[in-house]
Formats: structure tokens, sequence, C-alpha cells
């Protein structure tokens, strides 16, 4: 609904609930435009709240069809009812019931928050508060219940009836065509995770023997027909299970777990308790139709959901401003599994990426907000890069200062304390300083001040006395609402290597013996130098090893320093970060003289193809030059799209020059051989061919075209196929607009891959991708509704397209504009989400910046926008 901007949420101004509602008997009778649905609410005043409060309950676009107190059905003048709000003002003192009955539109609901649905299917998202879009309720996640749900239809249209917890009965409705099912879930939950599902669907099934010898009944939910396609979704289950387990000591706790996927789904998936929904991107994938990532991005997603069962649901959030507590957390699970299953190395590069690309922007710009924000408008605008992926950073910087065992230790207690209540940051980090006897109290900085410090270093190396004074310091940049920052608590990981590259022994007055030891410098002060002894020679530093905290280096090591880093320190991620350091360089050096050197770079990237073969995977990380993006987040201020593109092409053409006989032998060798797995040592290996593809072809057009065009041709898996186009997308001329049109008659109706055909067109770094994207916005495969088409196509041509999106002309501008507005009646988490494309626009140079700014103005302007959308603008306007 059109929500009239609402006051702002503060977290200081939390209180607990009036009442509690001890258990949820929900009825629902699905229909198309008229589903009913019956909630029996058993309510009593909670001893923490207000004791002469009204009963206040949240709505959402309802319409009530009546409700009874006590079984006495209330007149007119008892109650008071708005479709988003109902009162009660005289409230009896005794626990009470109260029946409720709404009825719904499914078919119309197209913001796929509450019950919507998906094609033929119907299918429910609460978070973070639809559930107040079916029925009247205390929709705040500490109001935590037992619920019961029957559901009822026509057998032919929803065969599959599902909801949270164990299976009750099913049965048929006498004398109709319709069949019903009833689920019980005795843990208590939050509205949040309720859901619902129905439709006829096909389904895989499986079973997992928990560690305690319990057997638990899996199914997957897919679209008729494409069950094969389920196969690895249900493989990474069940290693998420036995990883939980293993690593955590969680057992699941139900007799059934289900996952449905739909096609239509505002984010990734959602852990509703027992019964997981997900966006069918991150369950469906075949070799022919899912690249390396998509696999990769199943098998994290899947865990993350299942994770939540413990970390969100057995233990939820006691108001949204708590988010991280389950998603920071979850995250940082799902990393580690990830990591378990696959490349440890690789896996953290992939995730730091992750930070620097879309977190790092955010926390440098308007929208930058604490990992626990202390006031919001619109609660959907804080599922952010912030709250997920630095939360989970939060998590690993505790694991690293407390140590692996500590960190067991105090997850364990906060099962122990605090399973089945609804928690704080607070509950969670008492547990560590309990089990670690350290006081946090510093550390907790992390949680409510935004913005990434910069950590500044410099070294001085004294021969004469053999010492080497290192030099470090903090700031944090000024974020909105946050002017003055106080130094936070920063583990930096260390290591000096000497002259052949050996390991130095850290020998220090000025750091306390376990640091020197665990090689960890704790950097909790604006400033400290720590001078070590016995340096025979100048050192080379590695710092910030593994990516210990989720800061900005600022350091100017040599380029030989960074050379020899690449070539021999111990830790991979440096390693990488090496290489990443020495392309920036070339680059920034290409945009001040014109000049471009990469020989440095060359010669160490050389060094590493020889040894290609000991771990594809990373070396293919080390040839991923840095993007338009990190260039663009690198600079900071002042960028123009088309000098950053055209300083990193040359530096790609040069590498792929200098490296060609190498690049050549490399494409060669690792071609495909045998059949698909989607394992990593596979996977990387594909990875370094495809990596070594891109800049054959950079280096040399011709054989670039030929190369890509076979193997666009050739290619047993989507992976190889998908970078083959990719290539020839960026060569251009007739062999892409043919291998375009190919892709498109093989996979035309297969939506997960034309997504990837209409997102590779939306990123040629042409003047008609513009054109191209308008064009494509007609073809009958896209659709406004969809928020996997939209993302595919506006997503990727807003963030993934720097050189057109930012048009000088500002025909990028316009078309997001214009798509923006056209989305938000229709969804406004989709058009908010769409919008923040825009959270960078400062530190453009100005002409950009002012054009940008006009279209924020003309957005803020608009009447009818939705409270998520004019959040985001409102807060990019600043
Ligand atoms: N809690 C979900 C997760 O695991 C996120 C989510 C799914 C969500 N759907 C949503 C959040 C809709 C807000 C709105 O990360
Ligand atoms: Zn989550």
């Amino acid at each position: 609904m059109r929500h009239p901007s609402t006051a702002a949420i503060r977290l200081a101004d939390y209180r607990p609930a009036d009442f509690a509602i001890d258990s949820v008997e929900l009825d629902f009778s699905l229909h198309p435009t008229k589903t009913r649905v019956s909630a029996r609410l058993a309510l009593r005043r909670n001893p923490a709240g207000d004791s002469s409060a009204p009963l206040v309950l949240d709505g959402d676009e309802l319409m009530l069809l009546g409700v009874k107190l006590d079984g006495r059905t209330l007149g007119p003048g008892e109650y008071e009812a708005t479709p988003d709000r109902f009162t009660l003002t005289n409230v009896p003192d005794a626990p009470f019931t109260l029946e409720i009955d709404t009825e719904l539109n499914p078919s119309g609901n197209t913001q796929l928050s509450g019950l919507y649905r998906s094609g033929s299917a119907y299918c429910t998202q609460c978070e973070a508060e639809g559930f107040r879009r079916i029925t009247y309720f205390l929709d705040r996640p500490d109001v935590l219940s037992v619920y019961t749900t029957r559901i009822e239809a026509e057998k032919s249209d929803a065969p599959i009836l599902l909801s949270n917890g164990n299976p009750v009965e099913h049965g048929d409705v006498a004398g109709s065509n319709r069949h019903y099912a009833l689920w019980r879930d005795p843990f208590p939950k939050p509205s949040y995770l309720f859901a619902l599902v129905g439709g006829d669907l096909g389904v895989v099934r499986d079973e997992f023997t928990t560690m305690s010898g319990r057997v638990v009944e899996l199914a997957i939910y897919v679209e008729h027909g494409k069950e094969s396609r389920a196969a690895y979704a249900m493989d990474a289950l069940k290693r998420s299970m036995r990883w939980d387990e293993e690593k955590f000591g969680r057992e699941y706790d139900l007799d059934v777990f289900n996952i449905v996927a739909v096609s239509d789904f505002n984010m990734g998936a959602m852990e509703n308790k027992g019964l997981n929904i997900f966006n069918d991107k991150y369950v469906l994938a075949s070799p022919d139709t899912a690249t390396d990532g998509d696999y990769a991005g199943i098998e994290g997603v899947i865990a993350h959901e299942y994770f939540h069962n413990w970390t969100g649901n057995r233990i939820t959030c006691r108001d949204w401003f708590q988010l991280c507590l389950k998603e920071g957390l979850t995250v940082f699970r799902d990393q580690e599994f990830s990591a378990d299953m696959r490349s440890r190395a690789v896996e953290r590069i992939g995730d730091v990426r992750g930070l620097r690309l879309a977190q790092f922007p955010e926390d440098a710009g308007p929208l930058a907000h604490p990992v626990r924000p202390d006031v919001y408008q619109e609660i959907n605008n804080f599922y952010t890069s912030t709250v997920y992926e630095k939360g989970a950073e939060i998590i690993r910087m505790l694991r690293t200062l407390i140590g692996e065992d500590n960190f067991r230790r105090g997850m364990d207690l906060y099962f122990e304390r605090f399973d089945g209540t609804a928690a704080t940051i607070e509950d969670f980090l008492s547990c560590f300083a309990a089990s670690s006897g350290r006081d946090l109290t510093h550390f907790a900085l992390w949680y409510s001040q935004a913005g990434t410090p910069v950590v500044t270093t410099s070294g001085e190396y004294d021969s004469a006395a053999q010492t080497f004074a290192l030099k470090l310091s903090q700031q944090t940049p000024p974020t909105p609402g946050q002017s003055d920052k106080k130094p936070v608590v920063i583990p930096l990981a260390l290591a000096l290597f000497g002259e052949n590259g050996q390991k130095l022994d850290l020998v220090s007055e000025d750091a306390a013996p376990t640091e020197l030891a665990r090689g960890l410098i704790e950097l909790d002060s604006a400033e400290r130098v720590i001078r070590f002894r016995e340096i025979p020679s100048r050192p080379v530093v590695s710092l910030l090893r593994g990516f210990s905290a989720p800061v900005r280096l600022e350091q100017a090591p040599a380029s030989e320093d960074l050379e020899r880093l690449l070539a021999c320190d111990d830790d991979p991620f440096n390693r990488w970060q090496a290489s990443q350091s020495l392309a920036l360089r070339a680059i920034f050096g290409r945009l001040e003289t014109g000049a471009l050197d990469a020989r440095g770079l060359s010669e160490a990237l050389r060094l590493l193809l020889a040894k290609a073969e000991d771990d594809p995977a990373l070396v293919a990380q080390a040839l991923s030059l840095p993007s338009d993006i990190d260039l663009a987040r690198e600079k900071g201020r002042d960028v123009d799209p088309d000098q950053l593109f055209e300083a990193r092409m040359a530096l790609r053409a040069e590498i792929g020059r200098s490296l060609g006989s190498e690049l050549d032998a490399i494409h060669a060798r690792f071609s495909a051989a045998g059949a698909f797995t989607p394992d990593a040592a596979s996977a990387g290996r594909r990875a370094l061919r495809n990596v070594t593809l891109d800049l054959l072809a950079a280096g040399d057009a011709e054989k670039g075209r030929s190369l890509a065009t076979a193997q666009f041709e050739t290619a047993g898996n989507m992976t190889d196929k998908l970078a083959a186009l990719a290539t020839l997308a960026l060569l251009g001329g007739h062999a892409r607009e043919e291998a375009f049109a190919k892709f498109y008659a093989q996979y035309a109706g297969d939506a997960l891959v034309i997504d990837k055909w209409f997102s590779l067109q939306a990123m040629i770094p042409e003047a008609a991708t513009t054109q191209r994207v308008l064009g494509l916005m007609t073809h009958r495969e896209f659709s406004m509704s969809n928020p996997n088409r939209v993302r595919a196509l506006i997503g990727a041509f807003a963030n993934g397209n720097l050189t057109r999106f930012h048009a000088l002309d500002g025909s990028g501008y316009d078309l997001l504009t214009a798509v923006v507005l056209e989305v938000d009646p229709k969804n406004p988490q989709v058009s908010a989400r769409l919008l923040s494309a825009l959270r960078s626009w400062r530190t453009m140079e100005s002409r950009r910046r002012d054009l940008i700014e006009a279209r924020l103005k003309h957005i803020v302007a608009q009447e009818n926008l939705s409270a998520d959308l004019r959040d985001i603008a409102t807060r990019a306007l600043g």
C-alpha cells in the first residue's frame, strides 16, 4: 500500500509489547482473489507491558470481515478497524481469545509481501512486516507464539499444501472438490517466520539422519519438470545439516524440512521455520543452465537459510534494529561452510571482493548506517550489505580476537542462554565476554559506529640498530548523523618477510607477547608504533592478512615489495591482494601520467601462471583485474567512468599481449575434458581458463574472437558457454550478435538462463547499449513485475555498466528513473533497491553529479511514492 511518510522508528524507544499471544490458530481458504483467513489468537496482558494500554494490532491493506472476542461477535462500536490498524479499547483482564476474519486478494498482491501468487502457486513472504498483510497481529519479532495452520483449497488448484512445523493431518473436505492440510509448529516463533504454500508443484525427496539418530524427511518443491535441477540444492542441504552438527553442535528439530522454489521473489530466500521459500535462482541448477557461480550461490544460500534455524529462528531478534544478530551471524556461518566445502582462500577472496564492491561504497556514501542502526523509516531498506556482510566481518573479528575455542564456547553459551527468546546484540556479546573473560565494551563500537575505518601505516628501517618501526594509525570518516568518530578495536594480522622471502620472528617490547606469538596486532587507539628488533634487513610487511578487519589500508609499499609478496607471502589472501594493488597502481599511474607501466605486474603474473596447476582457482583470482566499480571506489571522488574504463582496458590489453603465449598455453591445457562436475577444483580450472580467454581477447581481438566463438559453439556447460559469450560481448561485431541470437534460440523460455542473456547485453560498454536495454524492456520474456527480470536487465545496466549508465547525456539516469517510478507502485522493495544504484553519486565528477541530483529531486517531488522509495531517495539526497 502507499504508506504516508511515517514517523521515524528509534531503537531508544523500544518497549516490550503490551500483550502476549501464546498461540495462533490460522485457517486459510485459498482462492485466487478472495482468500479467507480466520485467525484465532490466544491473548493475555504482558506483565512487562503497560497494564492499561488498549490492544493495538498491526495491519496493512486488510479487509476485515468480522471479529469475535471469547466467542462473541463484536459490534461495530466495540472496536476500531482500518486497513492498517485494529484497536480494542475494552480489554478483558483475564486471558482472552480473539477471532479475526479477513479477506485477501493474493492475485492482486504485486508487492510480493504477505500472501501472493507466483505463477499458479500461492506463497507467503512475511519478513519483515508482511504478516500484517494477512491478518491483524502484533507483527513484531519479540512476540513469540505457537502456530497451528489449516489450509484448504481446490484439490486440482493446489494438491500441495504446506506450512511451518510438522504435518498433523490432511484429507478431503466432504461434499466438495476441496481438501485440507493441518500443520503444527511446536516452536514458538515471531510472525515474520510464518509461511504457507499451496500449489501444483513437483517434488524431490530425501532424508537426513541427525546426530542423535532422528530421521528428518526432506523435500524440495519446484515447478513440474524442473525436478532434476533440484539435485544439487538437496545435496547442499544435507551437507549443511551435517556441517552445523559438526561445527556448531546444532541439530535439526522438526520431523520435516521443506524448501519451495518460486520464480517471483523479492530477495534470495527466506528462512521460515521448517518451510524455507526460495527465489528459484538459488535452487535450480543443471550443468547446461547454471554457471559455477550459480552453483556456489545455491550452496551458500541453501546453507544460509538452513543455518537460520538456530541463528534467527530458535533465537530470534528482539526488534528489527537487531537484524544483524541473525543476518551477520548467519552470513558468517554460511561463509565458513562454503570455505570448508570449497577453497578457504578463494572463498575469502570472493567474500572480500563482495564486501568492497557493495558494502564499502554504501559505508562511504549518503546511505551509510551502523551495522545496528538506531533509527529507520522503512525496515525493508535495512537488509543491506552493511547489516549482512559487515555484520559477518564483525563476528569474524570477534573470533580472531578471542580465538576459536573461546568463540565456540561463546556460541554454545549463546544457544544455551537464549534458546527460545528474542535477543539483542548485548545478549550475544555477553556470551563471548563470559567465554573469553574479555571486556567487549570497546569492541561493541563496531555495531554502532558507521563508516569504514582507514588504517594508515608507514615503516622505518634502521639498519644500524636492526630495528623496524611500524607506525599504525586509524581514522573513520564522518557518516550521516555521526560526525565524530572514535577509534575502534582493529585486529591486524601481520607478518614480516626478510630478503629471501623468509618469515621473520616478531620481537618487540611494544606489543604483548600474545600479539607477537599470534602475529595479531590489536590497534584500539588512534595511533600505535611498534618497534621490531632483530630485523637483519629492510623487511616486507604483510598486513591485514586474510583481511582480518573490514578496513581500508592506506599503505605505500614499493612495487618491488608487492611483487615479492605476490611471489612469497604464505597468506594467500595477501598474495591476491598484492596482485590487485599492483594492477591498481598501473591503472592509476596511467591516469596520472598517460603512460602504462605494467611490467612488474606482468612478470609477477607470469610466475604465477607457471605454477597454475598448484591452485588454478587462486591464480584465476589474481588474473581477474579490478573492475570499473573497484576503480571508482578506490578513486573515491571526481569519478569519470570513461577515463577509468580506458585505463582499465589499456591494462588488460597490455597483460593480454605480454602474457600471450602463457595464456594461450593455459587456455589450451585447461580445456574441458570429461563430464561436468560442479566441485570447487573443476570450477577453479574453468575459472582459470575463462579468465585467460578474456585476457587473450583483450590482447588480440581477432584471436579472441575465434577462440571465443569456438568455445561458445562447443561448450559442454553453461560456465564455459557464458564466459565465451561475455568475451564476444566485449569484442562486438557480427560474431557477438550471432552468438546472442543463437543463445536466445537455444534457451528461449528458460527464464533463469534468459536473465543471463539480458544481463550480458545490458553490460556491453558501448553507446548503443542504452537503446538496446530500452528495446529489451519490450521483449516478450521481460517483465516489470518479476524482480529477477528487472534486476537482470536494469540492475545489471545500472550497477555493472558504469560508462553507459553514467553517460554524459543523462540517458542512463533517465532510464533508471523511469523504471524506478514504473516499478514503485507495483513493488516498492524492488524500486527502492534499484535506486540504491545511485548510492555513490556524490563521488562522481560534477557534471554527472548535477545530472543525478536533478533525477533524485525529480523522484522526491513525486506525490505517490512508496515509503521504501521515498526513504532511499531522501537519504540519498542527504
Ligand atoms: N531473512 C532473509 C535472509 O535470509 C531475507 C529476506 C528474504 C527478506 N525475503 C525478504 C528480507 C523480504 C526482507 C524482505 O536473508
Ligand atoms: Zn539471512
